[in-house]
């Protein structure tokens, strides 16, 4: 029996940490309130401003008292929206029953896992991933089955990995492409013997989170596996959003395509565990969907700017070992070749969290260890900032590195 000396809680949450990004958080907060000049290049979030258009939709819908709650799975508008930017963007055909909206990605992410797993369902996730995935899935009740996707080969799952993974109780497949925390994102070729392997397994969910599916590098083409193979479509949720695309992390806007009897089900979950999204924000996510998208491409091209300053500057440095990601605004260096130097206080680097604690406290910048995505020794920059603050971190790890004996 619970009592105030042992109260009890969900026994899912002794499965698993608090995210390291976490702990990066904090202490860059600590050495920021002490005054510190820190650049920080942890965070997952653009650093441009919600367009003029989408600020003005929502300032309308304040006064015109769009201020009241919406349908659980969305407004209508929206979903028109989203069936349209499915057309345009992705060359995919869906209903109204077949779209659903939520706060964002995140919680749309919990509520399908909520509507489609199991006590003890294997949801394999390719690693490095996005800190989420594994969380949710043991929130859920089920069994997260990481497939490891080497560096050299540039982080993506290869077929006979993922082949191999599938089980009778596997009901769930996590894509993520451009993904968090690589930027690696796969072409149709790359793609392809994916989907083969899944057409061979129909009893497996396919979830893509194309969340930063506009933030690509080169003339790269985006590839959703239902549009790749529309053999798929009957077992695919696609799942996307305004945060990344649009600037608009704060508003709270994701939403997901699918089967009807999926989006059934979530609704159910959705009814009971969500309420519904705020109705001024979807106003402004129609705006964002429905507006011009030029600029995403202006926005693409900034970031692959820096994308390319980063990773020259970077894998300049004896140690640190970049590849070349395809999209979102990430790296993921790998720092394998620092392990077992020493810091000029002689303190030893045994993994990436010595590391990205050495880079925070000796050269104020603020980075992610790859424990954080389950796969190290890494670690991960986000190039959501100035090229002007590149510069800056990018001497002083440089110089940090060379300290190192
Ligand atoms: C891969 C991935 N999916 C989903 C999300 C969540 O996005 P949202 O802001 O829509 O909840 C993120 C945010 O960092 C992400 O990196």
């Amino acid at each position: 029996m619970a009592t105030n000396d042992s109260p009890q809680f969900n026994r899912q949450l002794e499965r698993f940490q608090p995210s390291a990004i976490n702990a990066v958080f904090s202490l860059t907060n600590r050495l920021k309130a002490e005054g510190k000049d820190i650049i920080d290049l942890s965070i997952g979030e653009p650093d441009f401003n919600t367009p003029e258009h989408v600020k003005q939709e929502a300032i309308a819908a304040i006064r015109d008292n769009n201020t009241k709650y919406t349908p659980s799975d969305g407004t209508k508008a929206l979903k028109l929206a989203v069936i349209e930017k499915f057309k345009r963007d992705n060359g995919l055909s869906y209903t109204l029953n077949q779209i659903a909206i939520d706060s964002g990605v995140k919680p749309l992410l919990f509520h399908l896992m909520k509507s489609l797993l199991d006590e003890g369902s294997e949801v394999i996730i390719p690693t490095p991933c996005w800190t989420s995935y594994p969380g949710m899935v043991m929130l859920a009740g089920a069994e997260p089955v990481f497939v490891r996707c080497p560096q050299e080969k540039g982080f993506k799952l290869q077929a006979e990995d993922l082949a191999a993974a599938i089980t009778p109780k596997t009901r769930m497949v996590m894509l993520n492409s451009p993904g968090n925390p690589t930027g690696a994102a796969y072409s149709a070729e790359e793609m392809k013997p994916l989907t083969d392997v899944l057409l061979r397994h129909p009893h497996v969910w396919i979830l893509a989170d194309d969340i930063y599916e506009h933030i690509v590098f080169d003339d790269f083409k985006h590839v959703n596996p239902a549009a790749l193979e529309p053999e798929l479509l009957n077992r695919t949720i696609t799942l996307n959003g305004v945060s990344k695309a649009y600037c608009m992390t704060g508003w709270r806007i994701g939403y997901a395509a699918g089967p009807e009897p999926v989006m059934r089900a979530l609704l159910k979950v959705l009814s009971q565990g969500a309420g519904c999204p705020s109705s001024i924000s979807q106003a402004a996510a129609v705006a964002a969907l429905q507006g011009p998208q030029e600029y995403l491409k202006d926005w693409a091209r900034i970031y692959q700017q820096r994308r390319d300053y980063l990773v020259s500057r970077l894998d300049a440095i004896p140690g640190i070992e970049c590849n070349i990601p395809e999209g979102a605004f990430y790296l993921y260096p790998s720092c394998a070749g620092l392990v077992g130097k020493h810091t000029p206080d002689g303190t030893e680097i045994s993994n990436s969290v010595d590391f990205v604690t050495y880079l925070l406290e000796a050269a104020l910048v603020a980075v992610v260890p790859g424990s954080a995505f389950e796969y190290d020794p890494n670690f991960r920059l986000s190039y959501a900032a100035s090229l002007e603050e590149l510069e800056k971190a990018c001497d002083r790890i440089d110089a940090a590195v060379l300290a190192l004996t």
